[in-house]
């Protein structure tokens, strides 16, 4: 059977880091109460000239040369993005020009903060299908310019950057013991809509809008959805939060975070912490954990990597894969 392995990853965050003490001259709030409510202390906004496009490029070219890989070696780009540069055409296009490549397929998928979940696992899909061999995927967004920056329950919480990794096709015995994607699930549930969402668009208020949430509400579901899909991903391999090596889930709450690997038993020490210094960076959340914890030499090839997200929708969804 082919298996989707990980073969190589990248990061890339806008230069500006914005303190949570800046928000203090902005909206009626203070460091205290982010760092409490939130565990993010600093994010990255993207400066003039920084995109989507232009921060998922430069991952997908760190990607690419970890990989020791060319864009000739890539046969398809998926990006998740929520923030794209264009309504249309999508910036998995823009990324794959920036990139050089005028050959294989580029598109966008869209399911907010798992949208890297989505992507991943609709790359997993081509890959075992035998209809792509080598496959980037980025989660890349700019939520600093859907934010309204006049409102404290959301201005505080977000970041920019962009994260990538590259899979392909490998023969495998499917044994959980193999590398690669051992299972993927996603769920969704449009029930929700109205609790995460943009009040804009271009088939109703022709503009871009601003993001709006209420926060306690994804707060209230997001840990029993998480803990769901994670169990999911056991039963269907008949591995448990003992045999992690990591857990990396989406990073928008140190709290939700906390109470779920609290719920699902995975030790404090297996978990990737990066909400701290990026914030909710959304579907570019993941792939810069990844790439933080590979690089520094904690995620090692071998090691049993279970990745998780919810978001606006609500979607949600888990992927587990032997690095
Ligand atoms: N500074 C100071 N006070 C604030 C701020 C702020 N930035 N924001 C809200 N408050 C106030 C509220 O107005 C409220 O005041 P009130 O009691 O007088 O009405 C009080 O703080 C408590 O507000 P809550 O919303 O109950 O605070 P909570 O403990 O729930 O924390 C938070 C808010 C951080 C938004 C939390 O609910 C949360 O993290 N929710 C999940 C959000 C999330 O994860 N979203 C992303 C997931 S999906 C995606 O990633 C796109």
């Amino acid at each position: 059977m082919i298996r989707s392995v990980l073969r190589g990853f990248g990061a890339s965050l806008p230069k500006r880091i914005m303190k949570n003490r800046e928000f203090e001259s902005l909206v009626d709030t203070s460091d205290e109460w982010i760092v409490q409510r939130s565990g993010i202390e600093q994010r990255h906004i993207a400066g003039e000239g920084e995109t989507t496009a232009s921060l998922g490029e430069a991952a997908a070219r760190a990607a690419l040369e970890r990989a020791g890989l060319t864009v000739a070696d890539i046969d398809m780009i998926i990006v998740a993005t929520s923030t794209p540069d264009n309504t249309f055409p999508a910036t998995a296009v823009n990324i794959q020009n920036r990139l050089g490549m005028h050959h294989g397929s580029a598109f966008d998928v869209q399911a907010v903060c798992s949208g890297f979940v989505y992507g991943l696992t609709t790359a997993d899909c081509y890959i075992r299908a035998g209809m792509a061999r080598r496959v980037l995927v980025i989660g890349a967004e700019t939520f600093s310019r859907l934010l309204d920056w006049t409102d404290r329950t959301t201005c505080v919480l977000f970041g920019d950057g962009a994260g990538a990794v590259i899979i392909e096709a490998v023969e495998s015995e499917g044994l959980v013991s193999d590398r690669g994607i051992l299972t993927a699930h996603l769920r969704s549930d449009g029930a929700h809509c109205e609790k995460l969402y943009v009040d804009g668009g271009p088939s109703t208020t022709g503009t871009v809008g601003h993001l709006r949430m209420q926060g306690r509400e994804v707060f209230k579901h997001a840990v029993g959805m998480i803990t769901d899909v994670i169990e999911d991903a056991f039963s269907a391999t008949g591995l448990t939060s003992e045999d992690l090596t990591w857990f990396v889930p989406h990073q928008a709450n140190r709290r939700i975070i906390d109470a779920s690997a609290k719920k699902l038993g995975i030790a404090d020490s297996k978990v990737v912490i990066t909400v701290d210094h990026h914030g909710n960076t959304s579907a570019a959340s993941i792939p810069l954990a990844l790439a933080e914890a590979a690089s520094d030499g904690r995620i090692k090839q071998g090691d049993l990597v279970l990745l998780e997200a919810m978001g606006g929708g609500f979607t949600w969804g888990s992927v587990l894969l032997r690095w």
